[in-house]
């Protein structure tokens, strides 16, 4: 389906046309000055140099070609040359019964869908999730489900760390602390136990507790060097001890994505490319990419055009070990070979960004992608508190994921219980829990998601879990209140099928009409963008029409069945697209609240 505002510049440049003047100069916009005029288009100004004449008269003469406009009510050529547009009811109201009967209410989905895929999460095997990941879940959740509502083919990938020294050393702790385990003797030849010889809590204590003596101890440090080493090379009690890490590590992240409505479709991690490493180093040697600098291997990457120093990309330290860089570059030429995405998006932290630009720029030199090929690295920024410093909990450390999302649900129980109260009415404990775990995710999610990813926010407890406002519970409120008039009515005797909608009444009534209309320009530039705070913005703005026109229309004690109806159809498609929406950011909207 044509997006609303396509129309309505396509009507203009047909009138401009006929009037003798260029097509394109009939580009409309939303108006600036809501209470003069619904669109505008500014063409004339722009076509008074072309055609050296008087702005206004290039107006006029538009405006006198649309009097007869089915799609504009009102043309209004104004000093020095605007272009103030009201458009049509009848047009407005055809447009949305189109929309609400359309799949996907008419957004415009592609011929050839894109395969991408979305490199998101990263958590780090035997370390907590922290605040960090949050972002990364939430942000890329919702960029993969934008791309999916759109038509793409979308393959979500963790990317789980777990590789490298973290695995030493936890491996060479729990020999300190378990030396008889079996996995640590070179001469056992039996099976290893199906249990792992640690739990979840154990492992979250034992890595913190490793990572600090190595900082400490220089002959720590070399010991869990070289257990990653004899893990790399195959032991097998390490891989076996390594396989228990991993199991166990994994049910435990399953757990919390679960609980933040995330979901991958590949648990892959830095391991799985190791073996690709050695031919993938050999090829950038024989192709004369890679070449040996003060020991290590590497490959240039700057740029003539660079304004900034870019460092050629590692690909092997001096000892010959492989980097970071080293697996993500063999993850491309993997997931080249697998599954020839057409575009790979990746979501870390905005520190990266150089070492993104370094491998982006090594992958396209060495051919491991096609030209064609799209690589985005989106940055996001970091999660502050209100001291504008990274955000820490009560205790002054870094915050785990699990006691960020219990802060923010406690809060939610207390006011959803408050909000009751003050309604009039008790919830069960058991209900009011619920809710407040479905709201709670959704004042996380929608707390981050608004903002521009790049940008640092300020997680602000007592705002996001807000019923007022840019928040997500507000968001929920909305589609509540409309469920709970839906309800109303169907108690009333009403049907909510086989209903239609009716042109609007008044003034509020067609504002929500058009918000509504701009739906799929608002989905459609959220995916091209990457940009899930767009639909942040839409439903923000949505539901503050849908407020507006609710406080002024008694719409349950209306007489006219007819004039009803036509509320309820309009209502209908408003919950619809609420809820469209926020599946896409990543939450859900609860039965009452
Ligand atoms: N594990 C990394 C971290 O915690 C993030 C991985 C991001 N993805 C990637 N392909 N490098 O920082």
């Amino acid at each position: 389906m044509k997006k609303l505002l396509d129309l309505i510049s396509e009507e203009m440049g047909r009138a401009f046309e006929a009037a003798g003047y260029g097509n394109e100069l009939g580009r409309a916009t939303l108006s600036n000055r809501p209470d003069l005029c619904e669109y505008q288009c500014n063409g004339a100004m722009a076509g008074a140099k072309v055609y050296k004449k008087a702005p206004i008269v290039i107006a006029q003469d538009v405006a006198a070609r649309l009097s007869e406009s089915r799609v504009f009510s009102e043309v209004n050529a104004v000093p020095p040359g605007f272009l103030n547009l009201k458009v049509k009811e009848d047009f407005l109201t055809e447009y949305i019964r189109e929309m609400a009967s359309a799949k996907k209410f008419g957004v415009n989905t592609p011929e050839n869908p894109k395969k991408i895929m979305i490199d998101y999460g990263g958590p780090n095997v035997a370390k907590p999730l922290h605040v960090g990941h949050l972002r990364s879940a939430v942000i890329g959740e919702s960029i993969k489900r934008i791309a999916r509502f759109m038509g793409h083919e979308v393959i979500g990938d963790i990317h789980m760390g777990d590789w490298g020294l973290q695995m030493g050393l936890v491996i060479y702790e729990l020999q300190q602390r378990q030396p008889q385990l079996p996995y640590f003797d070179d001469s056992f030849e039996g099976e290893y136990p199906d249990e792992a010889p640690f739990t979840i809590s154990e492992l979250e204590e034992i890595y913190p507790a490793a990572s600090a003596k190595s900082k400490e101890d220089p002959v720590y440090k070399e010991k869990a060097m070289e257990a990653t080493f004899k893990l790399q090379s195959g032991v097998r009690g390490y891989r076996a001890l390594w396989n228990h890490i991993l199991q166990v590590s994994v049910a435990d992240l399953k757990r919390n994505y679960e609980n933040l409505n995330v979901e991958f479709d590949l648990w892959k991690g830095e391991s799985d490319v190791q073996a690709l490493i050695p031919d993938m180093v050999d090829y950038m040697k024989e192709e004369g990419y890679a070449y040996i600098s003060e020991g290590a291997l590497v490959v240039d990457v700057k740029e003539e055009t660079d304004t900034k120093e870019i460092p050629p990309c590692m690909i092997l330290k001096s000892d010959g070990a492989s980097l970071y860089n080293t697996t993500d570059l063999a993850t491309i030429l993997e997931r080249m070979n697998q599954y020839h995405p057409d575009k790979i998006i990746y979501l870390t932290d905005k520190r990266q960004d150089l070492y993104f630009e370094q491998v982006f720029r090594c992958a396209r030199k060495t051919k491991l992608v096609q030209p064609e090929t799209q690589l985005l690295h989106i940055g996001f920024g970091t999660v502050n508190g209100k001291d504008g410093k990274p955000y820490k909990t009560r205790q002054g450390g870094v915050p785990r994921l699990e006691d960020l999302i219990a802060e923010i649900q406690e809060e939610m129980l207390r006011k959803i219980k408050e909000n009751s109260k003050a309604k009039g009415y008790e919830v069960e404990e058991d209900e009011a829990v619920r809710t407040s775990r479905i709201v709670g995710l959704a004042a996380i999610k929608y707390g981050d998601l608004s903002n521009q990813p790049a940008k640092d926010y300020i997680f602000d407890i007592d705002r996001f879990t807000s019923f007022e406002g840019d928040t997500g519970p507000y968001v929920l409120y909305t589609i509540v209140r409309i469920k709970s008039i839906l309800a109303k009515y169907k108690e009333q005797g009403g049907h909510l099928e086989d209903l239609t909608l009716q042109n609007a009444q008044n003034e509020s009534e067609k504002a929500l009409v058009m918000e509504l209309a701009r739906f799929n320009a608002a989905m459609e530039a959220a995916y091209e963008e990457s940009a899930p705070n767009k639909v942040c913005a839409y439903i923000y703005e949505l539901a503050n029409e849908f407020n507006r026109f609710y406080h002024e229309t008694k719409i349950i004690s209306e007489e006219d069945a007819q004039k009803k109806a036509g509320w309820i159809a309009l209502l209908v498609l408003t919950r619809d697209i609420l809820e469209a929406c926020i599946e896409v950011l990543g939450f859900k909207a609860p039965e009452r609240m």
